[in-house]
């Protein structure tokens, strides 16, 4: 159902590899909801994911940006501003990546050129488009800026590795810049901190089904789903939450808020 939450405003969608991503079902709510945006991902990922389909059925335009570039990300801004015809109301953050997860390295035997490559892709980028931002002045008064997250954050998932470091630096940054923001143009900078979701990130940690049935037995609510997060997404870009800023907000069916669930006692009792 839609409710016109986003009409008249203009976005910009980072991270829609493939229909199972969450910035992709980001994107068909927030046309669905009124808004125009452009959608971005890094020039790799354009040749191997199907971000054109996307581009296609919301009606807009891909704009190729590696998040870890500076000079990318201020082409991004303007771009984006010249199409859409004015500043940008909202900013998707739907970007990770680990090169000691993928190429499956021990947590006590990280490349540590690759734990600065995670770093630098998963968290720093955040800092990145948000200083451009400033610095171009390329967001309306009360924009809101999203950034997902996870709570291995927190929480330990050994799996996870460097990634755990790279979500807690993210929600750091939420943090610091949501304050100077906040103050000097009422910018509202949230994390979304969300289940275990099978998408192409998601399903490259190993043991996933694990996580994510795990993570499913313990929350009351169930895993939220990636057209649940979209949904987040949408409420944190509107106007109803305009003075929600620097929190990681808990999308996960009450998991972080559970120490055991009657589910588990019932699994592990002998
Ligand atoms: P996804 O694989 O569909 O999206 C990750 C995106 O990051 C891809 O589109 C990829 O091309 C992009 N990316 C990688 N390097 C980049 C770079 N240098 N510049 C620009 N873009 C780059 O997977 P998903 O799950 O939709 O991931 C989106 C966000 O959600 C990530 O931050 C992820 O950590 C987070 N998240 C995912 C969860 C899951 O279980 N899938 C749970 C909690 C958070």
């Amino acid at each position: 159902m839609a409710y016109n939450l986003l009409k008249g405003k203009r976005g910009i969608i980072t991270g829609a590899l493939d229909e199972n991503s969450i910035a992709w079902k980001v994107a068909v709510r927030a046309k669905e909801e009124g808004a125009t945006f452009t959608l971005t991902n890094a020039p790799v990922a354009l040749r191997m994911g199907k971000i054109k389909e996307l581009a296609q059925q919301c009606n807009t335009e891909v704009i190729p940006a590696d998040a870890t570039s500076v000079e990318d990300l201020e082409n991004l801004y303007k771009r984006s501003m010249e199409l859409l015809g004015g500043k940008i109301d909202f900013v998707l953050h739907s970007i990770g990546m680990s090169p000691n997860v993928r190429k499956g390295r021990e947590y006590g035997d990280l490349n540590y050129e690759w734990f600065m490559k995670t770093l630098d892709i998963s968290a720093m980028s955040f800092h990145k488009m948000l200083q451009v931002a400033e610095k171009l002045d390329a967001l309306n008064e009360g924009a809101s800026v999203v950034a997902l997250s996870y709570i291995a954050a927190q929480r330990t998932f050994p799996d996870y590795s460097d990634m755990a470091q790279a979500k807690a630096m993210l929600e750091s940054i939420a943090r610091s810049y949501g304050e100077r923001y906040g103050r000097l143009k009422k910018v509202r900078v949230n994390t979304i901190s969300q289940s275990p979701t099978r998408t192409t990130a998601g399903t490259g940690i190993s043991g996933f089904d694990v996580f994510y049935d795990y993570a499913d037995m313990m929350s009351p609510l169930g895993n939220a789903t990636a057209e649940e997060c979209a949904d987040m997404c949408i409420v944190l870009f509107s106007d109803l939450t305009r003075k929600v800023t620097m929190q990681n907000i808990y999308h996960d069916g009450g998991f972080s808020s559970m120490g055991i669930s009657p589910q588990v006692v019932e699994k592990l009792s002998k």
